[in-house]
Formats: C-alpha cells, sequence, structure tokens
C-alpha cells in the first residue's frame, strides 16, 4: 500500500485569522491515518498560530513553510532561517516555480536550501518543473508541477505526470513524488490512482476547507 502527502500550499494568501479558521474547519474532520501525510503551508507571519493551533487541537495536520533562507543565522536582513523554522514546522517547499520565476532563485540556491533545512532536520520537498530539473541529494519526497498548469485551471493529463514521475524516480530512485498544477477535488483521485504518485500539492483549492477536506477523503479512497 503506498503513502500519500496531500499539502496545501496557501502562496502570498490568508491573514493569521483565515489561517485559523481553516485550521478549524479542516482539523476535526481529519481522520488519523497510517498511509495518509496531511500537511499544509502557511505564509512565514501566520506559521506560529498556526503550529500553536494544530498543537492545541492535537489535529493530524503537518505544517510546513513555502520557502527557508540559504543561510543559517546571522546577517540576513529578512530571511526566515532553518534553525528558527525548525520550532514550527517539519517540512519546507523549496524551489517552487513562483520562486524561480519572480525571486531568481537558482538551482544552486536550492540546492543550499536543502542542505540547511536537513542540518535542521526539517524534510525538504523540492518542486521541479519537469523531469531535467536538478533534485539535490537526500530529497525523499519531491513535487513535479509543469509550470503551465499552475494556477492556471488546466492540470497535466494524469498520463503524462505518471511518465514524467516514473522518469524522477528511475532517475533519482527511492523518491516520493508528488503532482501539483491545477488539483481539484474532481480531478486529484486520478493523479493519485497512478503508480509512481504519491500525492499532491495543491494551490487555489486547497485554500477552501470543505474542497480540501474533500480532496483527503478522495485520495483515503484510493489508498484504502
Ligand atoms: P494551483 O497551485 O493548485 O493553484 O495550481 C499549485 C502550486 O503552485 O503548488
Amino acid at each position: 500500500m503506498k503513502k500519500l502527502w496531500i499539502i496545501a500550499n496557501f502562496k502570498s494568501n490568508l491573514s493569521i485569522q483565515q489561517t485559523l479558521e481553516w485550521i478549524d474547519a479542516v482539523g476535526p474532520l481529519l481522520e488519523r491515518h497510517e498511509n495518509i501525510v496531511v500537511g499544509f503551508c502557511p505564509r512565514f507571519s501566520a506559521l506560529s498560530e498556526a503550529a500553536k493551533a494544530v498543537k492545541v487541537g492535537n489535529y493530524p495536520l503537518h505544517v510546513g513553510s513555502q520557502n527557508v533562507s540559504p543561510f543559517n543565522e546571522g546577517a540576513y536582513t529578512g530571511e526566515e532561517a532553518a534553525p528558527f523554522l525548525k520550532e514550527l514546522i517539519s517540512f519546507s517547499l523549496i524551489g517552487h516555480s513562483e520562486r524561480r520565476t519572480h525571486f531568481a532563485e537558482t538551482d544552486e540556491m536550492v540546492s543550499e536550501k536543502v542542505n540547511r533545512v536537513r542540518e535542521a532536520e526539517i524534510m525538504p520537498l523540492v518542486c521541479v518543473q519537469n523531469a531535467e530539473t536538478p533534485v539535490p541529494a537526500g530529497c525523499e519526497v519531491i513535487a513535479y508541477e509543469p509550470v503551465f498548469a499552475i494556477g492556471t485551471g488546466t492540470p497535466d493529463t494524469p498520463e503524462n505526470a505518471e511518465k514524467v514521475s516514473k522518469q524522477l524516480v528511475d532517475m533519482h530512485g527511492k523518491i516520493n513524488v508528488l503532482y501539483g498544477g491545477s488539483v481539484n477535488k474532481d480531478n486529484c483521485a486520478s493523479f493519485v490512482k497512478e503508480a509512481n504518485i504519491s500525492g499532491l500539492l495543491i494551490g487555489k483549492a486547497s485554500m477552501n476547507p470543505e474542497e480540501f477536506v474533500a480532496i483527503v477523503n478522495e485520495c483515503t479512497l484510493v489508498v484504502q
């Protein structure tokens, strides 16, 4: 039985209050399942309150960051370093295509960020845009997110996503590949049914608590 990661990426959306409302709406509806990992990535300034709310509610939710500094603590104005994030998160998105496009993030920076989070014992979740994107050593979970599918309402086909995921698995060995790009409650199962797709990274649809819970439920049926 494969294990699935279902990860919400709020991007630069949702106030702290809205994030807490999301947690209160989603948390009580999630059942603990040994083959499903459910996580969400709020904005940096909502992380602390989010982590607290998950702990108080004892919800089966993992908190992740959307980014991390390529440096540890020190004179790096405006950056969030892994040793500090460690108090709040268990995983970190790294190398999302929006960071590469809007913030000039390079493969070298992605690799440094992976090093920093691994040193802090935080799981890196590196986003790759295709099978040619470098995957730093030590990554166990990555997300295939084709740029054409992100936020467009036009997902990749499950067949092509499976083809790319298989290529990534063949190239990088024991690695779990998530699919991301215009996933919603109606198409989610078609991706996770594929042999080499081990979960989903969801942007827009994840911000609606009912839709996110529906996605988790659809995926749970696939691994039951
Ligand atoms: P989307 O975003 O689900 O809104 O397409 C996915 C992502 O960028 O992680």
